[in-house]
């Protein structure tokens, strides 16, 4: 069994290979070759603790991830985990991966795939809301298949210090958009064509301020419990089209499901994300939200993908048990 730890994922990633990889999960989605339950997890004394299993034809895969956001005043990561793939004949384990490294990467590329089905070349701004593991991460993959030629962050919990330090890290992966550090969630939207929320908030990150969230793409990452919302009520008077990328999306994500309870949104109204693939002419909305709860499926083509990129380049640690 090979062993793919975070640095080496680090090491192989191309964030616009992985962008085509999620294309293809989410057109297998669409295709239905795919069997996957929804995911199980538990909550108790602040560590969810969730169980995601899938299949293909090509493999079974089962990530198992950690979430305590309490870990950031510790000055550990909020995401732990593994991820494991099995062969889907002889069910014997293949490979065994850095789970909250698979997760970061293909997050981010999923926002990237997202912004690319939904925005035009012209939108060339990109604003992340929440500069942590997964706001890195957005911003690196997004850079890279969009022109994007500003990165604006916002983070009220990090030092001048801290964002500083993002900021360097981020110039490194994408050197070539100006960086810029923004000191309200205001002026970031008013920068921003492309706006990527990816905190633990439980109250909206962005302004309730219709006129300036019209007219550009949001990507909601961070809520995944119904009391978690990222986004303001406001947005949702203005959105033209919300997708998202699982229906339970619905139930989970407080910055859907409060919204339908309130009658700000409706199910109907809720579209898949998959149903856009294959599609030769994508409506252009105005205003378009994407909220992305993260599925077993798009782990495990990253996950193959990872060990593919390891298999050519003679990378990875072979472990026996
Ligand atoms: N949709 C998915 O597939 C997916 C995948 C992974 C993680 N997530 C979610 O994304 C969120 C972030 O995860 P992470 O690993 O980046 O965590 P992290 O702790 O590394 O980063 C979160 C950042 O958000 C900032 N933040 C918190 N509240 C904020 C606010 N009100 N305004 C601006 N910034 C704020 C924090 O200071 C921190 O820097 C979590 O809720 C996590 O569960 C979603």
């Amino acid at each position: 069994m090979k062993l793919i730890n975070g640095e080496i994922i680090d090491q192989i990633v191309d964030p616009m290979e992985l962008t085509e990889e999620v294309a293809k999960a989410f057109k297998a989605y669409a295709d239905g070759r795919f069997s996957m339950p929804e995911r199980f997890g538990f909550e108790e004394n602040g560590i969810t603790q969730l169980y995601m299993p899938c299949r293909t034809e090509a493999c079974i895969g089962t990530k198992m991830l950690s979430l305590v956001p309490e870990n950031r005043k510790r000055g550990l990561p909020s995401i732990d985990g593994l991820v494991i793939l099995n062969d889907p004949e002889t069910g014997l384990c293949r490979a065994l991966l850095d789970g909250k490294k698979v997760t970061a990467w293909r997050t981010g590329a999923t926002g990237a795939l997202a912004a690319k089905l939904l925005t035009g070349t012209e939108q060339k701004r990109l604003g992340i809301v929440g500069c942590g593991v997964q706001g890195f991460h957005q911003a690196a993959c997004i850079a890279n298949v969009r022109n994007i030629n500003q990165i604006s962050l916002y983070d009220p919990f990090k030092t001048e210090r801290e964002m500083e330090q993002f900021a360097a890290r981020l110039r490194q992966r994408c050197p070539e958009p100006v960086i810029e550090i923004c000191g309200s969630a205001e002026q970031l939207v008013r920068n921003s064509d492309i706006v990527v929320t990816t905190t633990f908030a439980t109250d909206p990150v962005l302004p309730e301020d219709q006129e300036l969230l019209r007219g550009k793409c949001y990507i909601a990452v961070g809520s995944y419990k119904p009391y978690m919302r990222e986004l303001p009520d406001r947005l949702f008077a203005v959105a033209d089209a919300v997708y998202v990328d699982l229906e339970y999306a619905c139930e989970e994500s407080g910055d859907l499901c409060t919204r339908l309870e309130k009658g700000l949104l409706k199910r109907k109204d809720v579209l898949l994300l998959q149903d856009l693939m294959g599609s030769p002419d994508i409506p252009k909305s105005e205003t378009v939200v994407f909220k992305t709860v993260g599925m077993a499926l798009v782990d495990i083509f990253a996950g193959q993908y990872f060990c593919r990129k390891c298999e050519e380049k003679g990378l990875g640690i072979e472990i026996a048990f």
